[in-house]
């Protein structure tokens, strides 16, 4: 593990990790430990897990507080279809321990957008049309529904699907693909209240940091 974080220092062109993630839950028992030394040296100033379940965050944060560290962030997939971690007291969870919550595809990669329907389905022969085209005739009431109640505020339907992500106490991450959804990354933060405006974060879509910053995106990276 010090030996990528290393890697990914230099790649990174920096001496320390703000936030370092651990990208996915492989044996938390074992690898949690390895970060102690890291946090110590400095090099990495917080950690982060994502797409771990409750027993598996909890088992890190034990691990870490052992040594007077802690987990300081979760991120996990989270959007009005994919509701696991709010089932799973995994928000509970976060808001009683004050961690920040990330939440992923909020969009469903552009599915809750309102921009695709089964008249105009998601590019054909990518991953996401095939994952997705399928629900669109269900999805059909849902994105109706979050376009008439942004129409009231004069936001569209994924600004809505982004304030509620937010309104439920999550920093969604939103995969911007055109300068103009950065308008809406704002409203959608903005129809959520002035008080709640820090808690937005605009991420770059996996296609467009593959094609912008290839090196970011490597599976094996923990950043
Ligand atoms: N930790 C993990 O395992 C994990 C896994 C997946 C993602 N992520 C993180 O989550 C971020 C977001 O994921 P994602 O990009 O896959 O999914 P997403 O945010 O649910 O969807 C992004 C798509 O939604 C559309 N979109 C974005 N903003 C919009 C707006 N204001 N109005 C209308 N359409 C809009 C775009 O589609 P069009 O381009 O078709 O318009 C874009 O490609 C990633 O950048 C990554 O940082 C983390």
């Amino acid at each position: 593990m010090a030996d990528m974080l290393e890697q990914s220092l230099a790649r990174l062109g920096t001496d320390y990790i703000d936030l370092y993630w651990i990208h996915n839950p492989a044996d938390v028992a074992r690898w949690t430990p390895h970060l102690i030394p890291l946090l110590k040296s400095g090099k990495v100033r917080h950690v982060g897990v994502s797409n771990h379940r409750l027993s598996e965050i909890e088992l890190a944060n034990r691990i870490l507080g052992e040594a007077g560290f802690r987990v300081e962030a979760v991120q996990n997939h989270y959007s009005l279809l994919y509701r696991s971690s709010e089932d799973a007291g995994i928000l509970d969870y976060c808001r009683d321990h004050g961690i920040p919550f990330f939440a992923y595809m909020v969009l469903e990669q552009g599915a809750l957008s309102g921009k695709y329907s089964p008249k105009n389905p998601l590019p054909e022969g990518s991953n996401r049309a095939q994952t997705y085209n399928g629900m669109l005739p269900q999805l059909k009431a849902l994105t109706d529904k979050l376009a008439s109640i942004g129409q009231r505020q004069g936001a569209a339907a994924a600004d809505v699907a982004i304030a509620w992500a937010i309104a439920k106490g999550t920093t969604p991450i939103i995969g911007v693909t055109r300068p103009d959804y950065i308008d809406g990354l704002v409203r959608g933060c903005y129809e959520h209240g002035a008080s709640r405006r820090r808690h937005c974060a605009a991420g770059s879509s996996r296609r467009h940091r593959q094609r912008e910053h290839p090196r970011l995106v490597g599976k094996r990276d923990g950043v």
